[in-house]
């Protein structure tokens, strides 16, 4: 049977179900893929920790030069994350020869091109299935199952973290800071949680996703983003009341005017299909040309379904003579032809604070009307004193229209914007 040597950088939590998959199920990928995969070293300075996952002592290593330069080892995973000593690492593999299997979404939207021009170089792998939506097999589908589409638009809730902070924060009232300490305490949100809550993380992956789907690199600085920090109670009370829920969508779509990618917080009618996504679960839903809607739905983190998504790659390099590479013209910037419009079009949802005087909502609608923004519904509601609180859903308007309607309104002495969200209509 033909042995695989495989080395793991990093036994964190994703390394470390990484290595639990591999020794508990070798006897079934011996019996049901006549391979057998070995673990042979992992680098790792936390020699306590490798030891109580089951690593054998002399397994474990300190140094990559001693699992580069092994010739037992044939395929290295990354699961060290971030740029730096990640990089060094996969390009000193690449240019050994050993096929890479990462789940380093930062790594590979900023650097795809380089690392993929090395493993090309050297006729190794270069495998990312882990790095986007975690269990779920959303690459492979791209890369495989939907090959014969145009993919017209993927919308995706593919941060697990910012999704469990705005269910609690929809579901038990949670203010934003109380919801992000429970995330923290579970685990889902790192002590600094900035990538997820930011959107950085949603947009790497989205990034990656996009590249596949649409055929052309998509690079990270065309992703429009915006996160969750600025998200109230009461924005999430108006959705409830008008049907729907909030959600931090990532959201790809090839149009007439170019390829549109932006990852923002979206109000998603209760009876989409992604609004029955909740706490730390994902889902990707996609449109192509022949199969309609396609949605994938699973854990986008942990030990265990990313531990999944490594597997299966490392499978299939063990069981392939042939590398396969990225779909798309894997270079640093897209092609020139290919345009990333930035005043995309969206519904909107819009709150104000004004003060409830005669000529106020006719000075506003006014501001709307100058900026082609059609109104379709409208709510007020009378605060204390001479306040109110006024909401309106927007038809299809522009976003840069949108953002030259709230400057003058928030120019004007009486009326305030306080937030602005996109809806998908
Ligand atoms: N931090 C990510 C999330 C998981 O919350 O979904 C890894 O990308």
């Amino acid at each position: 049977m033909k042995k695989v040597g495989v080395a793991i950088l990093g036994l964190g939590v994703v390394g470390g179900g990484t290595y639990q998959i591999l020794t508990q199920n070798r006897e079934f990928y011996q019996k049901t893929q006549d391979v057998d995969i070995v673990v042979e070293s992992v680098l790792e300075l936390n020699r306590e920790r490798a030891l109580s996952l089951g690593v054998p002592a002399e397994k474990i290593m300190t140094n990559i030069a001693e699992v580069v330069c092994n010739p037992d080892v044939n395929i290295v995973v990354e699961v060290i994350g971030g740029i730096d000593a990640a990089k060094e690492y996969v390009l000193a593999a690449l240019n050994a020869g050993k096929t890479v299997v990462t789940s380093n979404k930062e790594l590979f939207c900023k650097y795809s091109h380089e690392l993929e021009r090395a493993a090309k170089r050297q006729n190794a792998g270069l495998y990312f299935e882990a790095s986007c939506v975690g269990g779920v097999p959303i690459i492979r589908t791209l890369l495989d199952g939907l090959q014969a589409n145009h993919i017209t638009s993927m919308m995706g809730i593919i941060n697990g973290t910012t999704n469990y902070i705005l269910t609690k924060m929809s579901n038990e009232g949670m203010t934003y800071e109380d919801a992000l300490k429970e995330a923290q305490r579970l685990g889902y949100a790192e002590a600094n949680p900035t990538a997820d809550v930011e959107g950085f993380d949603a947009a790497y992956k989205l990034s990656i996703l996009s590249s596949l789907a649409f055929h052309t690199k998509v690079p990270f600085s065309k992703v429009f983003r915006e996160g969750i920090t600025q998200i109230t109670q009461e924005a999430i009370a108006d959705g409830k009341q008008l049907g729907y829920c909030l959600k931090l969508l990532a959201i790809g779509k090839q149009t007439d005017a170019g390829i549109e990618v932006r990852v923002h917080p979206t109000f998603v009618r209760k009876d989409h299909p992604l609004a029955a996504v909740n706490d730390s679960f994902n889902a990707v839903y996609l449109h192509g040309d022949a199969v309609d809607d396609v949605m994938l739905y699973g854990r986008g983190a942990g030990a265990l379904p990313t531990g999944s998504a490594i597997v299966s790659d490392i499978i299939y390099a063990a069981t392939h003579s042939e590398s396969r590479y990225s779909t798309f013209k894997n270079t640093a910037n897209a092609d020139k032809s290919v345009n990333f419009p930035s005043d995309f079009s969206s519904a909107y949802y819009l709150r104000l604070s004004v003060t409830d005087r005669t000529g106020v909502l006719a000075k506003i609608t006014n501001i709307f009307g100058k900026n082609n923004i059609s109104i379709v519904e409208m709510q007020q509601k009378i605060l204390d004193g001479d306040k109110a609180a006024v909401t309106f859903i927007t038809h299809e308007s522009r976003e840069l229209a949108i953002r030259d309607a709230v400057s003058k309104i928030n120019a004007l002495e009486f009326a305030s914007v306080d937030s602005v969200l996109r809806v998908v209509s």
